[in-house]
């Protein structure tokens, strides 16, 4: 068993999306060992996604995270990393596979409903910036 981090994003929590992505997550078989709902402000989403700060859509990025609620969660399951990047999808919703979250529910690269972490080493750092050890059951 292992864990990775991921986080429904604004656009999707914003049109009433939450549970029906948090099924499609328990269907795959994942364990939710964390779960939070929260706003972000815009340091706090500068911060998370500070490997970006370069990247000329940054800003588009961290005001979008911090609009309105994000759902965190941390999912457990064999290879994990993995199989949470293949239910997501590719980035892009246009480039993503029939049943993936984003093809179903993404409106952009960038209103694209979830995010999962990109590495394994990276899963940790994120799960351990949204969670406490005692809030992992
Ligand atoms: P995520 O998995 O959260 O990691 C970084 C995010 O940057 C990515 O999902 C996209 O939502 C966003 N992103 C990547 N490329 C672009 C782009 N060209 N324009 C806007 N946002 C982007």
């Amino acid at each position: 068993m292992s864990r990775t981090f991921g986080m429904i994003k604004p656009d999707a929590v914003e049109r009433g999306l939450t549970g029906k992505i948090l099924a499609r997550i328990e269907e795959a078989g994942f364990k939710i060992v964390g779960l939070k709902k929260m706003k972000l402000s815009l340091e706090d989403a500068q911060k998370f996604y500070a490997v970006h700060s370069a990247r000329p859509f940054f800003g588009e990025l961290t005001e979008f995270m911090s609009r309105s609620a994000i759902v965190a969660v941390v999912l457990e399951a064999d290879n994990a990393f993995t199989k949470w990047r293949d239910l997501m999808g590719a980035t892009n919703p246009a480039q993503a596979d029939a049943g993936t979250i984003r093809k179903e529910f993404a409106l952009s690269i960038g209103e694209n409903s979830v995010h999962g972490s990109d590495s394994e080493e990276n899963a940790a750092i994120e799960i351990a910036f949204f969670f406490n050890q005692f809030e992992l059951v």
